[in-house]
């Protein structure tokens, strides 16, 4: 769960019965991350989930192409506000003191996993891996699992297909802890590809969403149904009839 969203942990662990991953923006103001953690773990939450790949801003150019130009009052809805208490306003960031100027985090270090695990007994998962030596660095300072992400092309845009990072980021942790990917992520063939290349699970964002958006939660039921359909198709064909059984055997680049 995005810690910018519009509901609270509390409601998501409730209504889904089951705790979630908090995923965590701390700001720049330490505080405020660990007063969230705090919240998460009160509310049962077991894993924290550091974004590391937004410290800065980024340029979001299909954003900016497709932004709301009508300026017709809609806030008996919506909160058009973007001062800097916007992020106050969000259900986790609300009385934790933070400010919208304060999000980004240009001085996080590796040292923030440590001091992360030093507040509470939550595993610690790093977001935004997509190099060998920052692998290195995560797992050194005590990360519990990562993530090889370029967060879907919404922080830096042009870089390496997260794909192409993966290969790297595993042999540099050598299965001491597992590696999770997400990031273009659309149809169950990139699965599994990932599974080949040795990825312990596979995560997607806009995929999902677009379903949200399309259909409400059939629409996101609709989505998972369609990767999973289409991955077991792939098995089937690869000759692989349960995940064991694929490996990078199962693929290869030409
Ligand atoms: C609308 C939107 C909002 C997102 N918000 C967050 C966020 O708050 N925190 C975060 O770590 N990643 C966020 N992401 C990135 C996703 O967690 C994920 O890394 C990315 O969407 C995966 O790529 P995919 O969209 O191609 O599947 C967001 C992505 C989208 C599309």
């Amino acid at each position: 769960m995005s810690n910018v969203t519009t509901t609270s942990i509390e409601e998501v662990i409730e209504a889904r019965g089951a705790p979630v991953w908090l995923q965590l923006y701390p700001t720049s103001n330490w505080s405020v991350g660990e007063k969230m953690v705090k919240r998460a773990e009160k509310a049962g939450a077991q894993v924290v989930v550091l974004t590391i790949d937004l410290n800065s801003d980024s340029k979001r150019v299909a954003l900016a192409r497709y932004i709301r130009l009508d300026e017709r009052d809609c806030s008996a809805c919506h909160d058009p506000a973007r001062d800097d208490s916007w992020l106050d306003r969000k259900a986790m960031y609300r009385d934790t003191g933070a400010r919208g100027d304060e999000f980004g985090t240009p001085g996080m270090t590796w040292d923030y996993i440590g001091r992360l695990k030093g507040i509470s007994d939550m595993k610690v998962v790093i977001k935004g891996i997509v190099t060998a030596e920052d692998a290195e660095s995560a797992l050194r300072h005590g990360a519990d699992a990562l993530i090889v992400s370029n967060h879907g092309g919404r922080a830096e845009a042009s870089g390496w297909g997260s794909l192409d990072s993966l290969p790297e980021v595993l042999a540099a942790v050598s299965g001491e802890i597992p590696v999770m990917i997400d990031s273009g992520f659309r149809r169950g063939t990139d699965i599994f590809k990932a599974l080949a290349l040795g990825a312990n699970a596979v995560c997607i964002g806009k995929a999902y969403l677009w379903g949200l958006a399309a259909f409400g939660q059939p629409g996101v039921e609709k989505v998972l149904d369609i990767l999973r359909a289409e991955l077991a198709m792939v098995m089937g064909q690869m000759g692989t009839p349960s995940l064991k059984y694929i490996g990078p055997h199962s693929i290869g680049r030409h």
